[in-house]
């Protein structure tokens, strides 16, 4: 990975600085976007002192702002007009109904939309690179459960009517659509491949949910993946040169799985779904 250029959303913690942790031994220059920049910081710290690589900058941004992410990406693009690899792997779980800043469901904004807008605003640089970019969407096997429900992205049915888990499922679906959606567009310039990484013991769902779930999430901990183990395909994904040329694909364990749910397959919900978030976005685009 020496000379490649690396951005790596929630990279802080959990499977997110395991990921960056892996790369930065690989020689690559990391760009950590982080919603703290002072966390960023620290784990920048970390990954140098353990990988003695000090190619390593943090940027702030909070996938749940548009505002944020364009100004975030506005920098990247200039420092930075070519980047080798995107890893959107920043993600939220909650149980209670929030919004973004422009109004949009939290997990449905920040774990699809914020990637969404970022990737658009990447594009160029992600085309840079000889043998193109690479993109990789961190979805969860949750998807099986979802669907999208466009009359409910903005949180219109109330808290009363919010499942958290049904909202996550359905922004982990959404992340497989867009992927195969980009590796439609894009087939000339760019990969893109999704993934499920296990259950991994990070702190994912002891931050957000209610007591409850965080309760039976730290109980489970201990039987889950540790988040070494956590990033494998995230990794792969970034570096291997056996999937070079493969796009469009849900890989867990680094296998190619070729059969997600069957709904992550529905071409015509992929570009409703692209429609809807292109149009979401459309202000900050430029
Ligand atoms: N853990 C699992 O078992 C599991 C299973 C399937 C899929 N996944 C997926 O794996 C990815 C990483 O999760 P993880 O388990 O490593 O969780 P984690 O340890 O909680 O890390 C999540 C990262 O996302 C960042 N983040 C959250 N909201 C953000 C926002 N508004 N703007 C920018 N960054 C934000 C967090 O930043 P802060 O530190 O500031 O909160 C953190 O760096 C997620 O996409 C998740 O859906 C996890």
């Amino acid at each position: 990975m020496k000379g490649k250029t690396v951005v790596i959303t929630g990279a802080n913690e959990g499977i997110g600085l395991s990921t960056a942790k892996r790369l930065a031994a690989k020689g690559a220059h990391l760009i950590l976007a982080c919603r703290d920049e002072r966390k960023g910081l620290n784990a920048a710290g970390a990954i140098t002192e353990r990988t003695d690589n000090r190619s390593i900058v943090v940027i702030p941004m909070d996938l749940s702002d548009l505002a944020s992410i364009q100004a975030g990406a506005e920098f990247i693009m200039t420092e930075h007009p070519k980047v080798d690899v995107l890893v959107n792997n920043a993600g939220v779980f909650t149980n209670q109904l929030h919004l973004t800043a422009q109004g949009y469901e939290l997990q449905f904004g920040v774990n699809h939309l914020g990637h969404f807008l970022l990737t658009q605003l990447l594009l160029p640089a992600l085309q840079c690179p000889d043998e193109g970019g690479r993109i990789i969407n961190v979805s969860s096997a949750a998807h099986h459960h979802g669907k999208i429900d466009f009359q409910n992205l903005r949180g219109e049915y109330g808290s009363k009517r919010y499942s958290g888990t049904r909202a996550y499922s359905q922004s982990k679906l959404a992340n497989i659509l867009f992927t195969k959606e980009l590796a439609r567009r894009y087939a000339e310039d760019v990969t893109a491949n999704c993934l499920h990484p296990g259950v991994v013991g990070t702190r994912f769902a002891n931050k957000q949910a209610n007591p409850l779930v965080s309760l039976i999430w730290t109980m489970y901990k201990p039987f889950a993946r540790h988040p070494k183990k956590g990033a494998d395909t995230s990794v792969y994904l970034a570096a291997s040169p056996e999937v070079r040329d493969v796009s469009g694909r849900y890989f867990d364990q680094c296998q190619c799985v070729r059969r997600p749910a069957a709904i992550a397959h529905d071409e015509d919900l992929a570009a409703k779904l692209w429609d809807y978030s292109e149009n979401a976005v459309r202000d900050y685009l430029d």
